[in-house]
């Protein structure tokens, strides 16, 4: 199979990701449950890769990156977490379901203004927009960092700038940018990351968390054990444990670790180097074969995420996608991508889109036969 579909969760990881798991599986008892040596190993792993994970993303406090088992998860513990009743809450046409569900049920059950910003033909969200719709009586402003369908990157300190000037917190989907690009939390000015581990990161499925900064005070979304305070009746107040309620997936934050380690050694700027290079082959090729349509802004390749999302002609995605899978064995994404609003800025409601996305560990080879595959298809 030739997997093209990375955006959606990285297929190859790094054989140290794997062995991690494995390795964690056969030693680690619960983390944070007690003092013997197999709930140490587990609460050493989990310390060590809070650490890791600060560093990666330059944040200054590793004891308020939380856990989750994935970015969905970070996003619904901070937007119940942090809105409250009749809030004005800004977000975007670019967002996926993740954020745009949990947003949709505070409206209709908490009553919260919820204004989107629009998306052009390109997907492109202008930060005039921000600017007009971001006011004083904004409480939390919603962004993803990249868009899972485009692959076009948001100016996400413009943003903050905007957000932080009207006394507004600013939340990023990051599920996207995590491993993919260079991501400063620090400079870039955000106030809560929430990343997925499965995706850029070549974690396991079911990690992922969120880094919360100092000061923002988020509502526990769950409530349980935690290894400390038992005799008290509420979650405790302190980061992690305020939002970790329940065993942690030890095995799979080892993988995580692991895989943080990887990225570290070969440089994250030089995974992003070679997916803009790969990314940038596959559009010119495409672009030359007729009948096929390209949605997003490439204006700027070092700006763009390996995502390179297509229709053929007036031909339905999905079978397109089917015929890629079955008659060439790629293996690609089609439909709506969970995001609605996007689709239909893009004019793409009704016949969605064939989502090529790309890894580090992509090769030019295989993108040859998806052209080739392309070319066929659309003659
Ligand atoms: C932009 C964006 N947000 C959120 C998610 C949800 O990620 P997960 O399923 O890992 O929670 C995805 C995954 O496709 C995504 O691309």
């Amino acid at each position: 199979m030739i997997y093209l579909d990375n955006a959606a969760t990285t297929l190859i990881k790094p054989d140290s990701v794997i062995e991690a798991v494995v390795s964690a599986m056969k030693t680690q008892g619960n983390a944070s449950r007690g003092a013997h040596g197999a709930t140490l190993t587990a609460s050493r792993t989990v310390y060590d890769a809070r650490v890791k994970i600060a560093k990666f993303f330059n944040f200054d406090k590793p004891s308020n990156v939380v856990f989750t088992c994935n970015s969905t998860e970070a996003l619904n513990i901070v937007i119940s977490g942090l809105i409250n009743d009749g809030d004005h809450v800004v977000s975007t046409d670019t967002e996926h379901n993740s954020v745009l569900r949990p947003l949709y049920h505070l409206r209709d059950t908490k009553n919260i203004d919820l204004q989107f910003v629009k998306a052009n033909e390109k997907g492109i969200l202008c930060i005039s927009d921000f600017e007009k719709i971001i006011s004083k009586k904004t409480k939390v402003v919603v962004v993803n960092h990249i868009s899972n369908l485009t692959g076009n990157v948001n100016d996400i300190k413009k943003i903050s700038d905007i957000a932080h000037d009207a006394g507004a917190v600013l939340i990023v989907d990051g599920s996207q940018s995590a491993g993919t690009m260079n991501v400063d939390v620090k400079a870039l000015g955000i106030d809560v990351y929430c990343f997925t581990g499965h995706k850029g990161l070549f974690g396991p499925q079911g990690t992922g968390g969120l880094l919360v900064r100092d000061g923002i005070e988020i509502e526990p979304f769950k409530r349980g054990g935690s290894g400390v305070q038992t005799y008290n009746e509420d979650q405790p107040k302190e980061y992690p444990t305020r939002l970790e309620a329940g065993t942690l997936n030890s095995h799979g934050i080892a993988g995580l670790s692991a895989a943080i380690d990887f990225i570290s050694e070969v440089g994250v700027i030089n995974i992003h180097k070679k997916e803009v290079e790969l990314t940038k082959y596959f559009y010119d090729a495409v672009m030359k074969i007729d009948g096929v349509k390209v949605y997003g802004d490439f204006s700027d390749f070092d700006n763009h995420a390996a995502i390179v999302s297509l229709n053929v002609k007036d031909y339905d995605s999905g079978e397109v996608a089917d015929a890629l899978s079955n008659d060439y064995g790629i293996a690609t994404r089609s439909g709506a991508h969970c995001v609605p609003r996007l689709h239909i800025a893009l004019g793409t409601k009704n016949q969605g889109a064939v989502r090529f996305s790309f890894s580090y560990f992509t090769t030019y080879e295989e993108l040859d036969v998806a052209i080739g595959a392309l070319k066929e298809i659309a003659s």
